[in-house]
Order: C-alpha cells, then structure tokens, then sequence
C-alpha cells in the first residue's frame, strides 16, 4: 500500500498561564492511500489535536515543536501558512466537531461551495453551481439550490454541519480528517455521510482519518484504530485484531466499556478515574494510577511501543515478554 501521512514522533505543546503543556507526546503512526484510520479515546487524549497539528490549524497558543509529519513524502512541519492553505483547499480536507469553525459567516453557502471548485477544479461558475448542487443533495440537504443562497446562520446545526462535509468533499482531497463529524446527526444522514466516505474512499483512494467515541461507526469504517491516551498512542492495530485481541488494558477497559453490542448507544462508557493532568511531570506509564495489571515497573518506566505482531503495537510492559524476539518499534 501507498503510503499518504506519516507522522512521527509528533509532540504539539500550548502555552498556558501554567506554564508549556504538552497536549501530544511522541505521536507516531500512518495512513496508507484508501486507508481509514480511526482515533479513539477519551475526552482530553489529544485526538483533536493530533488532527489539527496535521492540517497546521493548532490554536494561536499551540505549535508542533518536535517531531516530522510527511505527507506524500513531503515534511508539513515548518511549511509556511501559504503553502499549508494551499494544501488545505485541495489536498487534504477537515470536517470539524464544531461547523462554524469552517464556515463563514459572511459568505453564503453557495459561495463558499462554489469558490474552491473553480479555484481548485477550475469549473465554470454554471458548473459549480451544479456541482454544489450534486453535493449538497449527497449530504441530504432539501430544496439545495435554494440553500446556495442561505448564509449559515441561517441555517440549522445539522444543515451546517452537512455543508460543511459537503465542502470538505468538494475538491475530493487525498486525506479527509474527520473530527465527530456525525455525533449531531441523525441516524439515517450519518449513514448517508459513512457511505459517502466510503464511496469517495473507493473512487480516488482518499485516505480517512477519523475521530469517534462510537464503536459501532469504528467497526462499520475503520481499516486501523489507533488509541490515544494522555497525549500518547498506546495501542495501534488492525480494526478486527484490536476488536477480537486487545492488548492494552486501557483499550481493554474502552472495549469493555462499550454497553452492549445491540445497543443503540454505543458512546463508550467511563473507566474508573481520571487522565493525569498535563501540566504535570508523568512518571512511568501514564495509565498506571487506574490499570487494573498495574506493576511496580509501570509506576517508574515508561513502556515503549511493543510490536505485537505484524498488525498491532502496545505501548504496555505486559506485552514485553511477547514482543521480547519481536523488535521493539518505537521509545
Ligand atoms: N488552546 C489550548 N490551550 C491549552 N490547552 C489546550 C488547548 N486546546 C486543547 N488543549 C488541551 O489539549 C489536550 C488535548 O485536547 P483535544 O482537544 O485534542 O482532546 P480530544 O481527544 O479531541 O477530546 P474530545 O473527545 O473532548 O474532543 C486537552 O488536555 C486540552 O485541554
Ligand atoms: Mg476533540
């Protein structure tokens, strides 16, 4: 497989009254061509964050300052903002948790769909419309040509949350990061925007990278699930190894955590306890205050990265004995 997005080693950092805060530790993984990688954890574990440190849209306060993101063989880390945008309104795309943070508010939504598909697919206005159009009714948006004339605010949440999937669409990019983008929809339009991915994913071999909280939409979508704690990576594999075989007990604790497979909520429960603060120096593992198998080894060393096997990777000192003829992947 083509590989599209390699990140490695990604610390991202604010600056807080507190002093520097290290919102990402060493965030390491890929996405291949036609690949969906799914992040998962709990509120707080830098699954935003890693998202947005990739597309170069961190909070004013925030900067990558360690650490490589490649995409296409080429370093986006230290790229200027020019070149970035450029990137942004044709190669790579966001959907974000909040649809105004996309939106502008003093553009109507047929301007803002139809400026970048003749900007970046070089369409004739007339073309643009209609392909604005196609796009919209995609997403499931009533009556569209008459909402091309509509500013946001005119519009409910789910219709703006809709647009703003049917812009990141429009110049069909090469990697889509899509943060909760469906948490506010209904059941029925969420399904539409999975088959829309999908469809896309198919077509151009757009590579997905996507934030959930619902496992039922990571196991219809995923290819990888990657699970973020604290700012760190702490298990990597494949969607049905790390379903069947998880080998971190905090993902062991979030599949657990899942309610029942019939539910129809699948929003992951709590694990007992909460995530260290990240203001504060964290010795060894940083899960070791609420796991279950916790050693003394854990309270002092932080594990690295075990190769579990060709598809999964624990960042867990139980898995060192397993990994032992395996060579270790990453500190
Ligand atoms: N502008 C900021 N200044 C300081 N800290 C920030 C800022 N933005 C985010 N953080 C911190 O970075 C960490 C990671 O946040 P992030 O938004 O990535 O979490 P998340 O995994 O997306 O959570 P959620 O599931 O709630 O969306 C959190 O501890 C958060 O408080
Ligand atoms: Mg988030």
């Amino acid at each position: 497989m083509e590989e599209l997005l390699k990140v490695d080693n990604l610390v991202t950092q604010f600056r807080t009254p507190k002093g520097k805060l290290s919102a990402l530790r060493e965030v390491s993984f890929s996405v291949d061509k036609g690949e969906t990688l799914c992040i998962v954890g709990e509120s707080g574990s830098g699954k935003s964050i890693t998202s947005l440190s990739i597309m170069g849209l961190l909070p004013s306060n925030g900067e990558v300052s360690d650490g490589s993101i490649q995409f296409k063989n080429t370093e986006l880390v230290g790229k200027s903002e020019r070149e970035l945008e450029r990137l942004r309104g044709n190669e790579m795309s966001m959907i974000f948790q909040d649809p105004m943070t996309a939106l502008n508010p003093v553009f109507t939504i047929g301007y803002q769909l139809c400026e970048p598909l003749m900007i970046h697919k070089k369409l004739s206005k007339k073309e643009a419309i209609h392909e604005s159009i196609e796009l919209l009714t995609k997403v499931g948006i009533p009556n569209p040509s008459e909402k091309l004339k509509n500013y946001p605010h005119e519009l409910s949440g789910g219709m703006r949350q809709r647009v703003m999937i049917a812009m990141a669409f429009a110049c069909e990019p090469s990697l889509l990061i899509a943060d909760e983008p469906t948490t506010a929809l209904d059941v029925t339009i969420q399904a539409q925007i999975l088959d829309l991915i999908y469809d896309l994913k198919e077509q151009i071999g757009m590579g997905v990278i996507f934030v959930t909280h619902d496992m039922g939409v990571v196991a219809e979508i995923a290819d990888k699930v990657m699970v973020m704690y604290a700012g760190e990576v702490v298990e990597v594999g494949d969607v049905e190894t790390l379903f069947n075989d998880p080998q971190h007990p905090y993902t062991k604790g979030l599949l657990a955590a899942v309610p029942n497979v019939d539910d129809k909520d699948q929003s992951l429960n709590t694990i007992e306890g909460s995530a260290p603060s990240l203001d504060e120096p964290i010795n060894g593992c940083p899960f070791h205050p609420r796991c279950p198998f916790v050693m003394e080894s854990c309270k002092v060393e932080k594990p690295p990265l075990f190769k579990v096997s060709d598809y999964q990777e624990s960042k867990c000192w139980l898995q060192e004995e397993s990994a032992n003829d395996k060579s270790t992947v990453t500190s």
